[in-house]
């Protein structure tokens, strides 16, 4: 990836995990607009250990990295559970704050950030930017330029079995295949077909426990605090009605993730967990799919490019693309999930102004 040389911002890291590493990888060596001058981690040594991997000049204890003058984008990529309180303490430090997904645990505490951030003047981000990537980019093109006529249905799926391998989080409050894998798939419909008017839920927990990793190495089995089987019916202001299902209590061998069908034809997406392709259409009468030609940039793993999106929008002073305000509806939708199966009634989303996003800069 090359790109002209820009002035950069000046970024600091806020928990040191697993995906930590394609984060700094990244935004030291891909992205030429952010530069990551501190780092952080309630274990010291994690924070000490991508530092000298990544060349951070600073490992930091946490309220160190946000006295830290040179920092002026807190990335959040704390555990699910820990989330609201990095990011508020971000905010209330002077930051601007990109966080990992979920933005939050509850529609409250998601609605404590917005507010801090507007109240603040400050950006509040939020992953999943892979919607900013190549492959949904190219079919968010498509959809916008009418090459599938309107929009009408949608069928989204992330469709797995859990094994004895997983991490116990996952069957914890913030996580389950809703909280977990839904903000990519909600956060790819939306961004294809606006935001979710109304919607409805049924959803199971077959197993009170699950067999699941306690640790490294320790096996053992947890108790399952939140459904594994959730099926959606979301209905879009536009008038596109989808059906989402995120499981993981299913065998499905050939699972596609994500399809729109629209008056013309149909469009399939790559997986929203990624950044590439591929995505196809499918025209009545063809014999088969078509390939589509991918936009140029961000095929590859591009994690962090929602923070050099926000970098570039506070230097050229335009609204950032994987908004706080994004993240909060979709946040809305997945409580209003859960709250709908468990009560039998609709749900209508609180009003938003969010604009469904389109990355028309870069690269980085
Ligand atoms: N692992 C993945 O493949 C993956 C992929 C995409 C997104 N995510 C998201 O990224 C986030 C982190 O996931 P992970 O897999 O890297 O988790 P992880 O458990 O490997 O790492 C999280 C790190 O945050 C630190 N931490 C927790 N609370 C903290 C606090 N209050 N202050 C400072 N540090 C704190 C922990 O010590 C740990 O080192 C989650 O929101 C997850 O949903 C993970």
């Amino acid at each position: 990836m090359s790109a002209a040389p820009t002035a950069t911002t000046g970024v600091g890291v806020i928990g040191c995990g697993a995906i930590s590493a394609i984060y700094l990888s990244n935004m030291q060596r891909v992205f030429n607009n952010v530069n990551v001058v501190a780092c952080a981690d309630l274990d010291p040594a994690r924070a000490a250990a991508r530092a000298a991997e990544f060349g951070v000049p600073r490992p930091l204890a946490v309220d160190d990295l946000l006295a830290d003058p040179e920092v002026d984008i807190v990335v959040n990529l704390t555990t699910p559970d820990a989330h609201t309180a990095v990011s508020l303490a971000a905010l209330e430090a002077g930051k601007h704050v990109y966080s990992e997904k979920p933005l939050a645990v509850t529609r409250q505490d998601g609605s404590l950030l917005v507010e801090a951030a507007r109240a603040r003047g400050l950006r509040l981000g939020c992953a999943p930017d892979t919607v900013l990537g190549a492959g949904l980019q190219t079919c968010a093109r498509e959809i916008d330029r009418g090459a599938i006529g309107k929009p009408v249905a949608a069928l989204a799926m992330f469709l797995y079995h859990s094994h004895e391998r997983w991490p116990a989080f996952i069957f914890r409050r913030g996580a389950g295949p809703l909280f977990d894998m839904g903000p990519y798939y909600l956060t790819a419909l939306v961004t294809l077909l606006g935001p979710v008017q109304r919607l409805s839920c049924g959803a199971s927990r077959p197993f009170a426990e699950k067999p699941a990793m306690l640790g490294p190495d320790r096996p053992g089995t947890v108790r399952v605090e939140v459904p594994t089987h959730v099926s959606a019916t979301l209905e879009f202001a536009g008038g596109a009605v989808a059906s989402f299902v995120a499981t993981v209590e299913v065998w499905e061998p050939e699972p596609f993730r994500l399809r729109v069908y629209g008056t013309e034809g149909t469009i399939e997406a790559p997986d929203p967990n990624s950044f590439g392709g591929p995505a196809r259409t499918f025209f009545p009468g063809a014999p088969s799919w078509t390939e589509l030609n991918l936009l140029p940039n961000y095929g590859q793993n591009s994690r962090g490019l929602g923070v050099a999106d926000m970098a570039d929008a506070l230097r050229t002073n335009r609204p950032h693309r994987a908004s706080g305000e994004l993240a909060f509806h979709v946040l809305d939708v997945m409580c209003g999930l859960v709250e709908s199966s468990e009560t039998g009634q609709h749900y209508t989303p609180l009003p938003t102004t969010l604009a469904p996003p389109r990355l028309n800069e870069g690269p980085f």
